[in-house]
């Protein structure tokens, strides 16, 4: 293992849980996970979701943060070192952490642009959220008229440069840096959101129904949709945790720092489900409840226009969105940055730059394809073949295909290749403690690649993505 002497390191403990919860905390736990917990019933989806996080979700952390410390190398260094019939798996997480990096860094962007829009003109935007949404795209929502996005790729262009500019410094003076100011003036936000939306009249509904169990709303489709959610929102099936892991010392226990991590990650799932399912009950009524980026960008508008002061937490909830997006995307980065630098030998600063410019320059098809130009691109499943927009295209490919397949690859080589003792050796480094491991071992064997293998099934006969 040369080189390893050089390796970068997380310099503290808390730096590094707070990168990885950074990574994990995005825009999936703000604009998915609620409207996926009103549609599954409020306090009924909680538990289902916090079940699969712990059944599901810590043991493939733990899972691939071993993997990553054992090897000290990027994701598909490590499957190459332990077994070379598996450096596919790596292929997978590395392919699926670019086309991510490609969009979400554009998506970054639009957020970024929006906290412009609500400081200089956010009684436009509340007059008229899917309007102006619209029109930041590219399209007259009335005429059908087009037109080229450029405010929209400006602002991507700025995105990418400030994450690009984080990276530059390195892993503990760029990204745990970040993350040990951004998490925590995450979570400052998160509170004064969730008082304001709380304190709404009419909010107390929204609060009820979410620790009300409605379990008429659930069903399998229920079960897979969350499972998704927990693979995407806790940055698994990815190059991600195995190279955060990479960097991690031996003296830290993996097994608590993953609960702690996946801990993280759902409280602010939760926090987000209990600001904006009863500030909608509040303002626009429960069926005003949607998710996703037309959800947060253009119906929410309705929610900041109902309530005193709108604009003012309009800026605030997209800063939310910027520090959730950013500590992810730069962990995405990360992880293709690794395989480049260690694998191929590039230098690490010009690898930076490089991919920050092509992942931008691919991600403007993700975004003029929203609207302004139809780029269409076939997609073939059990269904048929169908022409989703180039955007959309993009997420499938991540979604249905590449991260669970990364994921299932994992589970069966730890499983039944490389053995859950090795895992276990690992955890237990400096005599760290790993009690449940006899559950993990079964976990990893049987649970989590059924699970896996059901959400790939799925979305492959249905059509649909579950994240
Ligand atoms: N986990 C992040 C979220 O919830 C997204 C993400 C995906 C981050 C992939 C890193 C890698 O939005």
């Amino acid at each position: 293992m040369e080189n390893n002497k050089e390796r970068a390191q997380w310099a503290s403990k808390i730096g590094f849980i707070l990168a990885a919860a950074g990574s994990a905390v995005g825009l999936g736990n703000i604009w998915k996970f609620p409207g996926k917990a009103f549609a599954g019933g409020g306090g009924a989806y909680l538990i289902i979701y916090l079940l699969i996080v712990l059944l599901i979700g810590v043991p493939v952390m733990v899972t691939e943060l071993s993997i990553g410390r054992f090897t000290r190398k990027n994701t598909i260094g490590s499957f190459r070192t332990l077994d070379k019939r598996f450096g596919w798996v790596g292929w997978f997480g590395v392919v699926c952490a670019f086309v991510i990096l490609c969009y979400y860094s554009h998506v970054g962007g639009w957020v970024l642009s929006y906290i412009v829009s609500y400081i200089t003109e956010g009684s436009t935007v509340m007059a008229d959220g899917l309007g102006y949404f619209y029109g930041f795209l590219g399209i007259d929502a009335a005429t059908g008229a087009t037109w080229f996005p450029t405010r929209a790729i400006i602002f991507a262009f700025i995105f990418v440069a400030i994450n690009a500019f984080i990276l530059l410094k390195g892993v503990s003076g760029g990204i745990e840096k970040f993350n040990k100011v951004g998490m925590p003036a995450l979570f400052v936000i998160l509170i004064i959101l969730l008082v304001r939306a709380n304190t709404l009249p009419g909010a107390a509904e929204g609060i009820k129904y979410m620790f009300s169990c409605d379990w008429s709303k659930i069903n399998s489709g229920t079960f897979i949709s969350a499972l998704g959610q927990a693979f995407f929102s806790l940055s698994l099936g990815m190059a991600i945790m195995i190279t955060y892991g990479s960097y991690l010392k031996k003296e830290e226990n993996i097994s608590k720092n993953s609960f702690i991590i996946c801990g993280l990650d759902t409280l602010v799932a939760f926090l987000a489900g209990f600001i904006i399912v009863p500030a909608v009950f509040a303002t626009l009524g429960s069926e005003g409840i949607g998710k996703g980026g037309g959800f947060a960008f253009a119906s929410l508008a309705g929610v900041f226009k109902a309530m005193p002061a709108g604009a003012l937490f309009g800026v605030l909830f997209y800063l939310l969105l910027l520090f959730a997006a950013l500590s992810s995307s730069i962990s995405i980065q990360e992880g293709i940055v690794a395989f480049c630098c260690e694998e191929w030998g590039w230098k690490r600063n010009k690898t930076i730059i490089f991919m920050s410019i092509v992942c931008f320059a691919i991600g403007i098809i993700y975004t003029i394809s929203q609207a302004s130009v139809n780029i269409t691109i076939p997609w073939l499943d059990f269904t048929g073949v169908s022409h989703p927009i180039a955007g959309d295209w993009m997420e499938f490919l991540t979604d249905r295909l590449l991260l669970p397949v990364c994921a299932f690859g994992e589970c069966i080589f730890v499983g039944w290749i490389w053995g859950p003792k090795h895992v276990q050796e690992e955890v237990c480094q400096n005599d760290a403690k790993f009690a449940w491991f006899k559950v993990y071992n079964f976990l990893i064997k049987y649970i989590c690649p059924i699970a896996i293998a059901v959400i790939i099934i799925y979305s492959f006969a249905t059509g649909t993505t579950v994240s």
